[in-house]
């Protein structure tokens, strides 16, 4: 069910959105495969989750650009499930008829170039030549049954999407803006995906500021906490791999995970990447009480 009417603003801005998405070319057909490159970082080596660990900076490099290859893969991965949740939204309001024609219309838009997104990942696996169970993500469950069910429209599902994609686009800006020495393709996905990113962040920003228009202080509150309770989800889903992920990138057996968890430099790694983020959700009036 769609509710509420959008209003015209949204209207006119979902339409504005959609003639920017319109000249689309596949992203698979714009990425350089060949320059795909396995004695590369497939990360920038400050943004692993053991950086900053002194064991595993004094590994050798070997180690650690293998650490990266599976770090960037398990991100990808974890995207793919988001896109997937979305997918499956997107297309049933794209399919509503009581809609107004301009915001089916961009969800078709965001629909397609999700699943560019989703499509580059796919493809980017078959050339990585890693194992694909290597790669499987934990899938964060509480999440995708949200995702799944939450009301189209409501706050939180609008506040859920809107974390969703700004939680893996703050890490895909940080390989942009620290590009050098990672492998070329790695930063070409990063590049493609978040400038398609930046639209559907806009798009998700101004929804939910539109929701909270006139929401009264008590309701306002038990949506951050809300969402907090999701951005703190969606960072272990995206920033904190399972142990499994350590073993498969053959790091000398050690609790990497729990250690990634426990790294201070970890922490305030995601703490930065995040930081305009939370400072955005604050100025929409959601005290997010987070790091
Ligand atoms: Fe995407
Ligand atoms: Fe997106």
């Amino acid at each position: 069910m769609i509710n509420p009417i959008p209003t015209d603003a949204l209207i006119q801005r979902a339409d504005q959105l959609a003639r920017h998405s319109t000249p689309y070319r596949d992203p698979t057909t714009r990425v350089q495969w060949e320059r795909l490159n396995a004695h590369a970082f497939w990360l920038p080596e400050t943004a692993l989750s053991l950086h900053g660990i002194r064991e595993f900076d004094d590994l050798p490099l070997a180690d650690r650009q293998r650490l990266s290859h599976y770090e960037f893969a398990h991100f990808l991965e974890a995207g793919l499930w988001l896109e997937g949740i979305f997918l499956e939204r997107l297309g049933r309001a794209a399919a509503h008829p009581g809609a107004p024609l301009a915001t089916r219309m961009y969800h078709l838009h965001e629909l397609r170039e999700e699943a560019g997104h989703s499509l580059m990942f796919l493809e980017f696996f078959r050339r990585s030549g890693l194992p694909l169970h290597a790669i499987a993500a934990r899938h964060d469950g509480a999440l995708t049954l949200l995702g799944r069910h939450l009301p189209f429209d409501s706050t939180l599902f609008w506040g859920a999407i809107l974390l969703g994609e700004e939680v893996p686009d703050r890490l895909n800006r940080y390989i942009r803006l620290h590009a050098e020495g990672v492998c070329p393709v790695a930063v070409e996905l990063s590049v493609l995906h978040s400038t398609d990113e930046a639209r559907h962040i806009a798009y998700g920003h101004e929804i939910l500021q539109d929701r909270l228009d006139g929401m009264h202080a008590p309701k306002r509150f038990l949506v951050a906490r809300a969402l907090t309770m999701l951005l703190k989800r969606f960072v272990q889903t995206f920033y904190y791999p399972s142990q499994a992920l350590y073993r498969h990138a053959a790091l000398p057996s050690a609790p990497w995970a729990q250690r990634a968890r426990e790294n201070s430099v970890r922490r305030a790694f995601v703490a930065r990447c995040l930081g305009s983020t939370i400072t955005r959700l604050r100025g929409l009036g959601l005290p997010i009480n987070w790091p």
